[in-house]
């Protein structure tokens, strides 16, 4: 199949609730010749295909845990065209090896490692990898699900210790990034979202005093999250905006 060098659209985490909404909707935007997701593994239905008017979409094997895998998918990528969105919506809140803490008697030093490697260390290193593929002279966003836990400001309930605290880096780290990414890229743009409380895998256990109205389907936070990247210009970058484009405090 020849390969068209066009604005790609790439999701890191395309296995995830959020992460498969948001690639069917850029499959919907012809803004992007080629839409990517990128995941441990291959999404259950997923196949490489032409999705209308030559535009495709390609699935790639990535691994935030293990750094080669995004260097790998970045390699080929770049014989494809030129990054112009980026969006990482990968990141864990339980697991067998972690739950959300109640209390500072339940912090373990695995479980924080583990939510530092993937909700924070693993996004910068997919920024690591990835922005260099953005363009230099056009506009292009790198924007990573972070949630509004991570706030400082907004910190007033506690608890959720190894989360809250990850996305807190996490969003530091796209704070520096952006200061970096601006002097090469001064059109290129590095925010951190919040998707609001999405029904998903990651959120199943916590939904319960959520009301109907506050919980988002998968689809109905993808529109959102577009709406706001689609509205976001340079001046933007380095910030946290929330599903409804308002910024949350750092
Ligand atoms: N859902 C909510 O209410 C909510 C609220 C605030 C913020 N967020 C944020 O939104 C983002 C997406 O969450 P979601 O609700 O869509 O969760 P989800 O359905 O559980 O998806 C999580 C994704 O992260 C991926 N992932 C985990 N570890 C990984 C690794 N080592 N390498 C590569 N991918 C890895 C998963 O891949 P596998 O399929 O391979 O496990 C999956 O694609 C997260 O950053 C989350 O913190 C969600």
């Amino acid at each position: 199949m020849a390969e068209a060098r066009s604005p790609v659209v790439v999701v890191v985490g395309a296995s995830g609730g959020i992460g498969r909404a948001l690639l069917a909707r850029m499959e919907g935007n012809d803004r992007f010749e080629l839409v990517v997701g990128l995941s441990r593994r291959r999404p259950e239905g997923w196949t490489d295909a032409r999705i209308g008017g030559g535009r495709r979409r390609l699935w790639l094997p990535a691994d935030l845990t293990v750094e080669a895998s995004l260097a790998a998918a970045a390699s080929r990528l770049r014989g494809l065209g030129e990054a112009h969105r980026i969006v990482v919506a990968t990141g864990i809140l339980h697991g067998p090896d972690l739950q959300p803490e109640r209390t500072y008697r339940a912090l373990s030093p695995e479980a924080l490692a583990r939510a530092f490697a993937i909700n924070a260390a693993g996004p910068a290193l997919a920024a690591k990898h990835l922005l260099p593929l953005t363009p230099r002279d056009t506009p292009s966003l790198f924007a990573a699900l972070s949630a509004r836990v991570g706030s400082l400001a907004d910190n007033r309930l506690g608890g959720w210790y190894a989360y809250r605290a990850s996305k807190t880096a996490l969003n530091m780290l796209i704070r520096t990034l952006a200061i970096e990414h601006v002097r090469t890229r001064p059109r290129g743009v590095c925010v951190a979202l919040h998707p609001g409380t999405v029904d998903t895998p990651l959120s199943a256990p916590f939904q319960g005093g959520v009301p109907p109205e506050r919980l988002f389907t998968p689809e109905r936070a993808a529109e959102a999250l577009c709406e706001v990247m689609d509205g976001l210009t340079a001046a933007d970058t380095g910030r946290i905006f929330a599903w409804d484009g308002q910024p949350i405090p750092w």
